[in-house]
């Protein structure tokens, strides 16, 4: 029998805590008011989070599910149409793909970032895919769809390699959708604009999940677009509140996808706490790579590309044994997680995809390796020290040169 947890793999009870009378203050105010769907809460938290991201318009929705398939919707993406993305990555990015309409199409990912591989991409986009430079259209010569989308993960808190990623999707007419999930506030170093750049404002737009364990994370279902385009926002608001513009005045059929005034108004309490919270995950993050810098043989730490300033949502290693060592943890009372065991294009959702076995194997190989550890802005160094006490000490059973 496992001991009972003494690091957990994330506490959310702490940061709530922490802001209890701030948080219930919203509720009282959505009491007071009974304005619970749209309104100024919402307003407010969206001009706040757009500030914070670099960008000019964010369109609160009701998860980062639908912030993916509502960009997709009012970019114009649908049926016929194939969007890019990399089978390394939460099912809500492909689910958003096959619920516009469109089809999904896989490209690997890097062995080091663990993000789009620009190369993959533009092997797929060079040898699979035709360009007629006339009509400025992409064709998969397969299926004869129209490419239209690239959606690049900033998976673990790290953006992709957005330039050359950007460059690609400006040479063959392509839109770029950043799936900014798990990156609030993430940034990419723009060697092409020799500046940094915020996860959410480097594409034509952004999807942001504010799910409960996120960095900046609701007291329940809630997520937001950025963009910089008027008109794209515009319709994504359309799309959020069944279609209409004005009550009862429907232009499209939309969805019921509206963001609510009580999460808007926490979110907006928690967004002043998000830069002091991502920098203490740094933190923390760069001692986890401080502690195990000397086994880095044995278990591989996260590696912060040169243009990355990453948020570290999870701290993820990479060591061979994984599932002894999970194992291990989780007796000594370390709590540890998996993102994600079974590469996208393995499972059986996809099976239609025709995908097989071999066919992304870098994703396939880390899929195998890869652990997350218990990772969050209130971790203390006490229970870290913990973490890296039991992985080590599980390292000595098996190398002898690992004290
Ligand atoms: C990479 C990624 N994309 C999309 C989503 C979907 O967000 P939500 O759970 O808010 O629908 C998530 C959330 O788990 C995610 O991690």
């Amino acid at each position: 029998m496992s001991n009972p947890t003494r690091v957990p793999f994330l506490d959310l009870v702490a940061p709530h805590q922490e802001l209890r009378d701030e948080l219930l203050s919203v509720v009282n105010k959505a009491f007071d008011t009974a304005g619970f769907i749209g309104g100024p809460m919402v307003e407010e938290f969206e001009r706040e989070f757009a500030a914070f991201c670099h960008s000019k318009y964010c369109v609160g929705v009701n998860s980062g599910t639908d912030a993916l398939r509502f960009a997709f919707m009012a970019a114009g993406i649908g049926e016929g149409d194939i969007v890019v993305t990399v089978p390394h990555t939460f099912i809500a990015t492909t689910e958003a793909i096959s619920q516009a309409g469109a089809s999904i199409a896989f490209v690997d990912i890097h062995e080091r970032t663990f993000t789009m591989d620009p190369m993959k991409l533009r092997e797929y986009l060079e040898t699979r895919c035709d360009y007629d430079a006339a009509a400025r259209k992409l064709v998969e010569r397969k299926s004869k769809k129209r490419v239209a989308a690239i959606v690049p993960v900033h998976l673990y808190g790290q953006t992709a390699d957005m330039d050359p990623i950007l460059e690609l999707a400006t040479k063959y007419n392509l839109i770029v959708v950043e799936d900014a999930c798990q990156a609030h506030g993430a940034e990419y170093y723009s060697e092409k604009n020799k500046t940094w750049r915020r996860a959410g404002s480097m594409g034509l737009a952004a999807a942001f999940s504010f799910y409960p364990g996120k960095n900046l994370g609701a007291c329940g279902e809630a997520g937001a677009i950025t963009t910089d385009d008027a008109a794209l926002a515009q319709r994504m608001k359309m799309i959020r509140d069944h279609g209409q513009a004005k009550k009862y005045y429907h232009d499209i059929e939309g969805y019921n996808g509206r963001l609510d005034a009580i999460q808007a108004g926490w979110l907006t309490v928690k967004l002043r706490h998000l830069e002091k919270w991502n920098e203490s995950r740094r933190a923390l993050a760069h001692r986890y790579h401080h502690l195990l810098s000397d086994v880095k043989e044995f278990i591989e730490i996260p590696v912060e590309a040169e243009w990355t300033r990453g948020v570290f949502h999870l701290y993820v290693v990479r060591v061979r044994e994984r599932d002894l060592l999970q194992s291990y943890l989780a007796e000594a009372g370390v709590g540890t997680g998996i993102h994600y065991p079974i590469p996208l294009h393995l499972q059986k959702a996809y099976e239609t995809l025709g995908s097989r076995t071999g066919d992304f194997p870098c994703t396939e190989r880390i899929a195998r390796e890869i652990l997350s550890l218990p990772m969050f802005p209130h971790l203390g160094h006490a229970e870290q020290d913990e973490v890296v006490r039991k992985t080590r000490e599980f390292l000595g059973s098996r190398v002898a040169s690992v004290r």
